[in-house]
């Protein structure tokens, strides 16, 4: 049995703000139960919800370093779907109306978080083989396996795996504070370590010290050893490419299917996508005040609203985007400039657009079960999980050829009736309008061939058992 620690900062059920929530919470249950113990750690954020916090079971507590602090330690326990979840708590850090807040302020607390995770092992009894770290939040692990603690019998062996979701996100601050929160000596402060330019850098770290480093898609990992993609740390990406492994996330299977799915109004398989899937457009068009019509292409978008998603692009051309012919419905919530455009256009087409500048599981769902199409058109992207939604839902994706977008959605061919969605090369809004535009005269003109794209993309694996398979070879190539 391979003992494998999942560290996070989020995971569905209990608290999400994107994406590596859905990976972290869907991923550990789909690995070979006889062959791997996988068991995840999380912070215990008092806005997670009642009904959650309500059922963790008290473990222990204890006092931890922390650079010169010494700060108390909580261990909380559950079990969910078969995998056990610990908690660490701590109110003086977790509490807040949100996972996250002032970079100066995450930093401590995920800091304190990562160390934590670590401390807690010996006391719960759990002696990882490998640790799996996700994200910037978590890039002090692999530093400290390396470091103060590899002199542990306990430690020593630990292996570490840096999993990158989003390169944007490094965690950043004053090397003084830096120090002074991690407790590590001046020797990791160096450029070739956590130095970074005048700061230090938490992910960096983690890239640096651990054994294996992924990210969630292969063109992802091939892009961010690039200066355009590389987020300044291209040039660590080529270093440690040897050991850069690019695995494409998948999702949930049964909390995403159109069949079961207790969101939606109208359950539908592959077989009865056709009659059925219309029946969600009209009930979402009535919810949501818009023309009431079933021919009408409905595109979708559910997003956090910032500069990654490729929203400036449809701001360029939203009022083409929206003729006639045309009914776009967004959900998001994010950056105010995004918001308050999405919401003139609301205003401005009225029966046209809908903007929903929230956040709701549930409209989510209905959003990819209705729509025709769904825009992604990102100015970079890991991996992305909605166009992966959209294809279980019968909804043909329009993306962006970047990261995951590229790897999950073939482009439609329509002399060899291939493809499961519509893609585009450049960051350029007219290339994007262009192939809505062909996207929307395929819908209307050419209903067979629309039908095609659909049944293929419902037709592609994205659920978990080819990529969890990739992970097991990856975590027994670091064990052998
Ligand atoms: P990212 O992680 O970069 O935000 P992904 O496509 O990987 O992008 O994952 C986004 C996840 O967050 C999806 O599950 C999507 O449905 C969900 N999501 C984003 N915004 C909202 C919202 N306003 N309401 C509900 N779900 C949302
Ligand atoms: C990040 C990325 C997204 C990816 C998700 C899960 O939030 O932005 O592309 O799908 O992590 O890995």
């Amino acid at each position: 049995m391979k003992n494998i620690l999942f560290v996070a900062s989020e995971s569905v059920p209990f608290i999400k703000t994107g994406g590596l929530a859905d990976v972290v919470g869907s991923l550990p249950k789909c690995f070979d139960k006889s062959k791997y113990d996988v068991r995840v750690v999380l912070p215990k954020y008092m806005c997670m919800k009642d009904k959650f916090k309500d059922e963790l079971e008290y473990v222990t507590h204890f006092y931890m370093n922390l650079g010169w602090r010494n700060q108390y330690v909580g261990v909380m326990k559950t079990e969910y779907d078969g995998i056990t979840y610990y908690f660490i708590d701590n109110e003086y850090y977790f509490s807040g109306d949100k996972p996250y807040g002032e970079i100066y302020y995450d930093m401590e607390k995920f800091a304190y978080f990562s160390r934590a995770a670590l401390s807690i092992l010996p006391v719960i009894d759990f002696k990882p083989d490998i640790i799996h770290c996700h994200d910037w939040q978590t890039g002090l692990i692999p530093v400290y396996l390396k470091g103060p603690f590899k002199d542990s019998d306990f430690y020593c062996n630990i292996k570490s795996i840096m999993t990158i979701h989003n390169l944007k996100f490094q965690g950043v601050w004053g090397m003084q504070q830096v120090k002074d929160i991690s407790g590590l000596a001046d020797s990791y402060f160096t450029h070739d370590k956590l130095g970074y330019y005048e700061a230090a850098n938490l992910l960096k770290g983690g890239i640096t010290y651990a054994d294996y480093v992924t990210t969630v898609s292969d063109t992802y990992a091939e892009e961010i050893k690039t200066p355009f993609y590389g987020e300044n740390l291209d040039g660590l990406m080529c270093a440690r490419s040897g050991s850069l492994y690019g695995i494409v996330n998948g999702i949930d299977y049964d909390e995403y299917n159109p069949e079961t799915d207790k969101f939606i109004i109208k359950n539908y398989t592959t077989k009865s996508v056709k009659e059925d899937k219309v029946k969600n457009k009209l009930a979402l068009q009535k919810e949501l005040g818009l023309e009431e019509n079933a021919d009408k292409f409905m595109i979708g978008l559910v997003s956090r609203l910032t500069d990654q998603k490729g929203l400036d692009l449809i701001n360029c051309v939203m009022d083409e985007i929206c003729d006639e012919d045309v009914q776009f419905v967004i959900l998001g919530t994010g950056e105010a400039q995004y918001e308050n455009m999405f919401r003139h256009y609301a205003w401005k087409y009225g029966e046209r657009v809908s903007a929903n500048m929230f956040y709701s599981e549930e409209l989510s769902h209905k959003i990819y079960a209705s729509c025709d199409a769904f825009l992604m058109p990102s100015l970079f992207e890991p991996c992305g999980l909605s166009q992966l939604m959209s294809l279980r839902y019968g909804t043909v994706p329009i993306v962006r050829e970047t990261g995951g977008l590229k790897d999950t959605v073939e482009p439609y061919n329509e002399y060899e009736s291939k493809g499961t969605g519509f893609s585009f090369a450049n960051y350029n809004a007219h290339e994007m309008l262009d192939t809505i535009r062909y996207a929307k005269n395929v819908y209307y003109n050419e209903k067979e061939a629309w039908n095609g794209i659909i049944e293929r993309g419902m037709q592609t694996d994205f659920s978990w058992t080819t990529s969890a398979k990739k992970y097991e070879e990856l975590y027994d190539k670091l064990l052998k």
